[in-house]
């Protein structure tokens, strides 16, 4: 079979809900992927920022197999051996009395308002079937009902309806609408990307997760932090609100969280938030199964032993101030935090985003617009800055072919 041929039977059997870059890769290591014909690209998407260890880390694939010959899935209709350990493992990692393990990141997301709502009935007092939840314009968490009736965006909600009601949708970095919204009595929580990924990298003013965080406080709401994609070393600090100092009351993560190696994802918050769920009131067959343990301790230790945040945090300036030196009518913009970036494209003779990115994988690195006009590059934290001195090269002589 040849790569048109692996285009072809996906396309013929599999739904048709997303559009791949034409290329079909069998193999990864490290910032590296290689496609059926043995050609290496430089892995620029990281699986949207799952992979932020590298491809296959040998560290945790060995958990994964020394565990996967043991015991994989209990249900959590019984004790096992290691879901303790993880739960000892993450909640002392990140610095919070509990966490409710998942699978998706959406189911994260899900767990979180969830357990928003139930602490806004049980802790603060709100009505029955009253609670609200304030969200953000632009944001994406996931693509459940639920999830998309917060959504603003059309593709993610035509023809999807009826949605979920209780939220209040503001525009995101707008401290004065978060103030407003604050203002009715039945809201929870505030749910917020600390920078929103999937709308494009946009990176909020500095300060804005501080005082959105003291806002909430006075009011006895609940600051969500969504850190599924900014979390795990990838902004340059080992979650996004460390920039400023901000601890969520609840924080959710996925992705990178297992290293990509499985679906991992987790609600982490203090006992009086937690606690307010009870046995039975809520779950998942796979949480927190006996695998998903074992990998994501071995996926935090690498964060940690390769120090994958201060990586992240140095090559990330080093790519940004290469990229803003490109001489090119067709970079716009380039921002981001840590290796998590985007550059904002300007059409040019009707070449877009998505022309960039396949004259970008002919030259060997592979990224895929966000929108239309958006390429994030979010390469592994494992990459070094020789290997990412290379791939800006490349990405430099790509835009030059559009001069
Ligand atoms: C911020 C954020 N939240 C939630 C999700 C949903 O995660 P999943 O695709 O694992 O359901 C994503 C996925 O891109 C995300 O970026």
């Amino acid at each position: 079979m040849n790569a048109q041929d692996y285009i072809n039977r996906e396309d013929k059997y599999g739904a048709h809900n997303y559009h791949p870059l034409p290329v079909v890769l069998e193999r990864g290591e490290g910032p590296f992927v290689w496609d059926v014909d043995g050609k290496r690209y430089f892995d620029f998407l990281s699986a949207y920022s799952a992979v932020n260890q590298g491809h296959c880390h040998p560290a945790i694939v060995k958990a994964l197999t020394e565990q996967a010959k043991k015991l994989t899935l209990t249900s959590r209709a019984f004790y096992n051996n290691v879901l303790g350990e993880y739960e000892e493992y993450v909640t002392k990692y990140f610095g919070y009395d509990k966490v409710l393990p998942m699978n998706s990141g959406a189911e994260g997301d899900e767990t979180a308002l969830k357990l928003c709502r139930k602490w806004g009935y049980k802790k603060k007092g709100i009505k029955q079937d009253q609670a609200k939840i304030i969200c953000c314009e632009g944001n994406f968490h996931g693509r459940t009902i639920t999830i998309i009736s917060m959504s603003v965006d059309p593709e993610a909600r035509n023809d999807y309806g009826p949605f979920t009601p209780g939220f209040i949708k503001i525009p995101y970095n707008d401290i004065p609408a978060l103030e407003k919204a604050l203002e009715d009595p039945d809201v929870a929580g505030f749910l917020v990307e600390p920078i929103q990924g999937e709308a494009g990298v946009f990176v909020p003013d500095e300060g804005y997760l501080k005082k959105a965080y003291d806002l909430c406080h006075k009011k006895n709401v609940l600051f969500i932090a969504d850190e599924v994609q900014s979390g795990i070393a990838r902004t340059g600090k080992l979650l996004a609100c460390d920039h400023e100092g901000v601890r969520p009351d609840i924080l959710i993560l996925g992705k990178a969280l297992s290293g990509g190696i499985m679906p991992i994802s987790a609600v982490l918050a203090d006992d009086d938030i937690m606690l307010t769920i009870l046995p039975g009131e809520h779950g998942s067959t796979f949480g927190g199964n006996c695998l998903a343990a074992k990998v994501s301790i071995a996926a935090l230790e690498v964060i940690k032993n390769e120090k994958l945040a201060e990586n992240a945090d140095r090559l990330g300036k080093i790519f940004r101030e290469e990229l803003k030196s490109v001489k090119s009518d067709m970079i716009e913009l380039v921002r981001g935090k840590g290796l998590l970036n985007a550059v904002v494209i300007k059409p040019k003779n009707g070449k877009q985003a998505w022309d960039v990115c396949l004259a970008m994988r002919d030259n060997g690195v592979l990224a895929k617009p966000t929108h239309d006009h958006i390429i994030r590059f979010a390469p592994p934290l494992i990459i070094t800055e020789k290997q990412i001195r290379e791939a800006i090269g490349l990405i430099k002589e790509t835009f030059k072919l559009f001069e």
